[in-house]
């Protein structure tokens, strides 16, 4: 067993460092120091990050750097981008930057990825130029993408924040709960004949994808005939068995790899309907944001390293001051579903509590990750983040103008931002509240009443991110940005970011469970779990 991190000199000084830091406020380090701006922002590959309002000064800052040190950062980076089998419970290499990045794993890999990308590119081309048509000769207008978790989450996103640059007519639509819900709107308001589905699974057996998919083709089979299934469906999955049992054209089959996990694959053929609705073109930009980021890992020193400070400040956050979450603030509508996006990232990658030698781990690990487009929040669930009990840390996320280039209500979005980030680091004492009341001509009587009611504590860390605007290489740096944040966390934790044993149990108590009561249930609270499904019997 190797030591735990916690146990490291570095570690102990970091706690240390928290005990004091728990005694000032940002309030005091800005009034220290002004331009603290100058020595807590970085400026690097078209982002600008300032952390000057996280709780960090350049003692904890050179901790932190000397703890990532201490993990040997770089040459465990150097090892993913190599290919080694670095995801040990797995035992496979850990390679989706060979999607995007020409340098990442072996001459080999990058051959297979440059020949799976033309042929994604060349199917692109035949649907968007109205070569492959439906079964009744019509133009594809709709593509409706059936997946979950991996195989739903980049897509969508892409698709989301990108529709500004969408061309070629085809309008992506999402399928993803099991409860069919999504399917059937689709059903009711699409016409077959003009609709292509993509069914996006790794493993081709995930229940809920199958459940869609199936829905789907009888659907097509039922409208358009048995013979009509091939040409109205494509697959992106690694097993060819299942793909046959379905009845997928084995010319309409876009494989992947086993060295990419599905919270990372949306570089690959999982973008597929992205790719369809952006064209190559945009998609290849896509990548190359992502690749340039790539570089910026590798090449940056640490204490220049964009994903490596955020990655610590993240770790200072959870680790040390232990705060429980961290809120995800797109100033944006385009990026409304990057909160869901890095809820599979962060914490399908990091939510674990034993280290890559299976010894529990004596400290916080992944943050619960959440949020909403800033503006809305601000209407919404502000209120607990400037007032309630729990802090939550905060990324601030927004572009210079919007994606239509409109800089005049983007400058509305930009004040609300940084007057959001200048309210949660230094908040509102007693004494400003009490002379705002005086100067309002408040009585003193209730002035002493509401005061409490008024004061906001600050002290809420948080950084801002800032980039030119959301197009697609932008997009692309952002992903990777976050997925190296990640991953720098993953490697100080100790844990593995690359296996998801966690997701399994549920799936396995499911399959077991009868609705209809044909097999009663069995396992610890079995008569419990018997009453819940007498209780559906009896209430349908
Ligand atoms: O259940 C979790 C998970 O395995 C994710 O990691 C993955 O993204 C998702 O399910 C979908 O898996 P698949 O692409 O194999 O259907």
């Amino acid at each position: 067993m190797s030591e735990l991190i916690s146990s490291t000199p570095v570690w102990k000084s970091l706690t240390e460092h928290a005990h004091g830091a728990s005694r000032v406020h940002l309030r005091d380090l800005f009034a220290a120091d002004d331009a603290r701006w100058r020595q807590f922002h970085l400026e690097a590959d078209g982002w600008l990050f300032d952390y000057s309002r996280q709780r960090v000064n350049a003692a904890i800052l050179g901790d932190l750097l000397r703890l990532a040190t201490s993990v040997q950062l770089q040459e465990r980076i150097a090892a993913m981008f190599r290919g080694d089998a670095i995801n040990v419970t797995e035992g496979r290499a850990v390679l989706h930057t060979a999607l995007r990045s020409g340098f990442a794993g072996s001459p080999e890999i990058q051959k297979e990825v440059l020949e799976s990308r033309a042929a994604l590119d060349s199917f692109v081309a035949s649907v968007r130029d109205g070569v492959q048509r439906g079964f009744t000769g019509g133009a594809f207008k709709h593509i409706v993408n059936i997946g979950i978790g991996g195989s739903d989450l980049g897509p969508l996103l892409v698709c989301d924040a990108l529709r500004h640059q969408w061309s070629g007519g085809i309008t992506p639509h999402f399928v993803s709960n099991v409860d069919r819900t999504q399917l059937q709107d689709l059903t009711r308001q699409l016409d077959p004949a003009e609709t292509l589905i993509i069914v996006c699974s790794k493993t081709f057996t995930t229940q809920e994808t199958q459940t869609n998919a199936r829905a789907a083709r009888d659907w097509i089979a039922s409208r358009l005939g048995e013979a009509a299934v091939p040409r109205h469906f494509v697959a992106v999955s690694t097993n060819a068995a299942a793909m046959d049992a379905f009845g997928i054209a084995p010319e309409r089959r876009f494989t992947m790899w086993d060295w990419v996990g599905g919270r990372y694959s949306v570089w690959s053929a999982v973008g597929l309907v992205a790719e369809m609705v952006l064209g190559s073109q945009v998609f290849k930009d896509f990548l190359d944001g992502a690749a340039r980021m790539d570089r910026h890992f590798i090449d940056a020193p640490l204490e220049r390293n964009l994903p490596v400070l955020m990655g610590l400040i993240g770790v200072w956050n959870r680790s040390f001051l232990n705060l429980p979450t961290l809120a995800v603030l797109p100033y944006d509508q385009r990026l409304a579903r990057l909160p869901a996006y890095l809820q599979q990232l962060d914490m399908e990658s990091n939510g674990k509590s034993v280290t890559l030698d299976g010894e529990r781990v004596s400290y916080p690990t992944a943050p619960v990750v959440w949020g909403e487009p800033g503006s809305n929040a601000q209407h919404s669930f502000f209120q607990m983040l400037h007032q309630g009990t729990p802090t939550a840390a905060l990324d601030f996320i927004a572009p210079l103008r919007n994606s239509w280039g409109d800089v005049l209500a983007q400058d509305l979005a930009l004040s609300n931002c940084f007057a959001q980030a200048q309210a949660f680091a230094f908040g509102l004492n007693a004494d400003e509240v009490v002379a705002s009341m005086r100067a309002a001509k408040v009585s003193e009587a209730d002035i002493a009443r509401l005061t409490p009611h008024r004061v906001h504590e600050g002290n809420r860390p948080n950084s801002v991110l800032l980039y030119a605007q959301t197009d697609a290489r932008a997009l692309g740096s952002l992903l990777a940005l976050y997925e190296h944040m990640v991953f720098v966390q993953g490697c100080i934790w100790g844990i593995n970011s690359f296996d998801q044993f966690g997701v399994e149990l549920g799936k396995k108590l499911a399959a077991g469970i009868s609705m209809s009561g044909e097999r009663a249930p069995t396992g610890p609270g079995s008569a419990a779990l018997a009453e819940l499904i007498a209780y559906v019997r009896r209430r349908r």
